[in-house]
């Protein structure tokens, strides 16, 4: 069976659209909103205007891409949550009336869930490694942080997460206090490669189990520097290298740490279990830190590691289609009357259209 899935991402500030051919990406296209620059952050009634504005022109360009002509559509797939009110609505709104004009289902999707389950996206020969259940996955973006175990498509459960800010956050956050602009986590990212890790130091949280706190590590930074400031105004510029790789490897250690506990916990859970399966996913698992930290502990441990391609990183409506096509062969389908959530009922969040 061949089944061709639209997909529709537009929980925060990117338009994406995306078409999948089973579980093959034949295209992938996002347009990011550059208006929340000026402001440090997104701007919500901003982001629902630029979606209003992207949608359309998103769209057409994923169907030319994937070659494909709209009637050939199975189902249209879209983030229902969470995310901001305004954006989501967009969103669902446009699948719920392009599925009726089109005579086809709906799909909902949870976009935590989605970002998971990217790993599952296969190449055109299929060759691609994805992981195996159970597997963990460390899901860092701008608004969660959470170490979850798999052990289905749609069986998750959530072992870890933050009591506080998010890593997307930490990031962000930090680089606000530097005076870089927004989202500072790929600027943190690219400043911190010319730079020394181990040239300063913060202080760690110490939060028991696999829950992780940030709120720490932005106090003792804001502290840090406005020391640090008092006796040369101009520190932050001329440490700046410094500042972001050292910050990033606060960030990164804290995560670290506790994805190792994690994969403990995984082995006492499924005794026997030689080579634990260890992804990441979300706007975080783009930064090269992590990434590089990911690969020296397969090296150092063994694990099989995951890392999604930069494109599926961060939000993405491929994670969405991929999503779809998972719960389109469940025949999983939407009711018209879904409405958009802007908190996570994930792990689970499977409503088959019920609501
Ligand atoms: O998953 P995502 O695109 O959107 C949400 O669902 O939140 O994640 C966005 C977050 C932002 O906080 C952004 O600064 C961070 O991911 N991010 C990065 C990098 N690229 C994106 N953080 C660190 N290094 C990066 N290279
Ligand atoms: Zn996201």
């Amino acid at each position: 069976m061949q089944t061709y899935i639209l997909g529709i991402e537009s929980s925060c500030d990117d338009t994406s659209a995306a078409i999948i051919n089973n579980d093959v990406i034949l295209s992938n296209v996002t347009a990011s909103q550059e208006v929340h620059r000026n402001f440090g952050g997104v701007v919500p009634e901003l982001a629902s205007r630029a979606h209003q504005q992207n949608m359309i022109p998103v769209i057409e360009t994923a169907i030319q891409r994937a070659n494909i002509d709209k009637k050939q559509l199975s189902a249209i797939a879209f983030t229902r949550g969470p995310g901001l009110l305004g954006s989501l609505l967009v969103g669902s709104s446009f699948a719920k009336a392009f599925a009726l004009g089109l005579e086809i289902p709906i799909i909902e999707v949870d976009h935590l869930q989605a970002h998971i389950l990217c790993h599952f996206i296969r190449n055109t020969e299929h060759t691609n490694p994805v992981p195996s259940f159970p597997f963990l996955c460390l899901t860092v973006s701008g608004g969660h942080t959470q170490i979850v175990l798999i052990t289905d498509y749609f069986n998750m459960e959530i072992i870890g997460q933050t009591i506080d800010d998010a890593a997307g956050e930490a990031f962000d956050k930090s680089a606000k206090i530097m005076g870089l602009p927004y989202p500072g986590g790929p600027m943190v990212d690219k400043l911190a490669q010319g730079g020394n890790p181990l040239r300063f130091s913060f202080s760690k949280p110490n939060i028991p189990g696999l829950d992780f706190s940030f709120s720490g590590l932005k106090t003792s930074i804001l502290y840090f520097l406005r020391d640090e400031l008092k006796k040369d105004s101009g520190f932050i510029e001329n440490n700046l290298n410094d500042l972001c790789a050292s910050i990033q490897k606060a960030i990164i250690d804290i995560l670290m740490a506790k994805i190792s506990s994690a994969v403990i916990e995984l082995k006492r859970r499924f005794p026997g279990m030689k080579q634990p399966d260890v992804a990441i996913a979300g706007g975080v698992s783009a930064n090269s830190g992590l990434r590089k930290a990911l690969e020296d502990a397969r090296d150092k441990h063994g694990w099989n590691i995951f890392i999604p391609p930069l494109p599926y990183s961060t939000d993405n409506a491929a994670m969405i289609a991929i999503t779809g096509y998972f719960k389109y062969l469940k025949g999983d389908f939407a009711s018209q009357e879904a409405a958009p959530y802007t908190r996570a009922p994930h792990p689970t969040a499977d409503f088959g259209g019920k609501d």
